[in-house]
């Protein structure tokens, strides 16, 4: 990878359901490390736009690409294979196990198949070290034992990005992981997502200001589908045109 090839491109990404469009011409790009962060009003399309980054959902039109090579067409796991991984809007962890044994099935989804020989597969131990690994890194390991029914949602919230990291992935997509979130819990998910690595690429979509402009190297506003503006936090936050779809909310 060269260093001028961002880990994922957008070029001129179309989507509509029938006559509503959800994504007019959006292009962006994400390099290594950085914190991208998408804001916008409910309905914007944000989780439509990240959908069709991990291959939930195809765009009309335009180009996704990963180190430069052109994934639009490829199905959510050949994306992951390149390295992308994602957590959801809503909740999809198995709720009747284990902490451990959600994120070893994250570690097995990705390096555990016997039957692609090629691949970076790994054994039964392995596969536990790496899923305690990441719990620890994610200072998580406390709730290892525990069935994830019985965890607080802050802390599902944090399990789940610990879930996608189990793909040891480049790039990682949150989809709005404070949502439903106390004060305090958010604290916790902000300094989850600090401790992330360095240099993993990280878009996450976000709609509590404080968490956005504490986290972001790079700020994204999507309004009806469009890019309103994209650049540093605080130019973004100065956008007139931001402004008035904020309505004076304090951004
Ligand atoms: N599969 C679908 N079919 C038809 N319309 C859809 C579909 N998915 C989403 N929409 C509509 O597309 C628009 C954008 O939805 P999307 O979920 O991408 O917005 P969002 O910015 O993530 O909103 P929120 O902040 O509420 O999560 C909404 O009007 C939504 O109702
Ligand atoms: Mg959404």
């Amino acid at each position: 990878m060269s260093e001028a090839t961002p880990l994922l491109r957008l070029e001129h990404v179309n989507k509509a359901f029938g006559s509503l469009v959800v994504t007019r011409d959006v292009s962006l790009d994400l390099a290594a490390g950085q914190r991208h962060v998408i804001i916008g009003p409910n309905g914007a399309g944000k989780t439509s736009l990240i959908n069709q980054i991990g291959g939930q959902l195809q765009p009309d039109s335009g180009r996704i690409l990963l180190d430069g090579r052109d994934v639009t067409r490829l199905p959510p796991e050949a994306r992951a294979q390149r390295g992308l991984a994602r957590t959801f809007q809503k909740n999809t962890l198995f709720q009747r196990l284990s902490t451990f044994e959600n994120v070893r099935l994250g570690v097995q989804a990705r390096f555990g198949s016997i039957f692609d020989l090629a691949s970076r597969a790994l054994g039964r131990d392995d596969i536990n070290d790496r899923a305690q690994d990441i719990l620890a890194r994610l200072r998580l390991n406390h709730l290892a034992d525990k069935r994830v029914s019985s965890l607080s949602y802050g802390d599902q919230r944090q399990l789940e990005v610990a879930v996608a990291l189990a793909g040891d992935p480049r790039i990682l997509l949150l989809d709005e992981p404070t949502s439903g979130l106390s004060p305090a819990e958010t604290g916790q998910l902000v300094d989850l997502v600090r401790t992330l690595p360095a240099e993993l690429g990280v878009l996450m979509i976000e709609h509590d200001m404080e968490v956005v402009f504490s986290l972001a190297d790079r700020v994204t506003v999507l309004y009806y589908g469009e890019v309103l503006a994209s650049g540093l936090p605080d130019d973004v936050a100065g956008n007139e045109r931001v402004r008035e779809v904020y309505l004076g909310a304090s951004i």
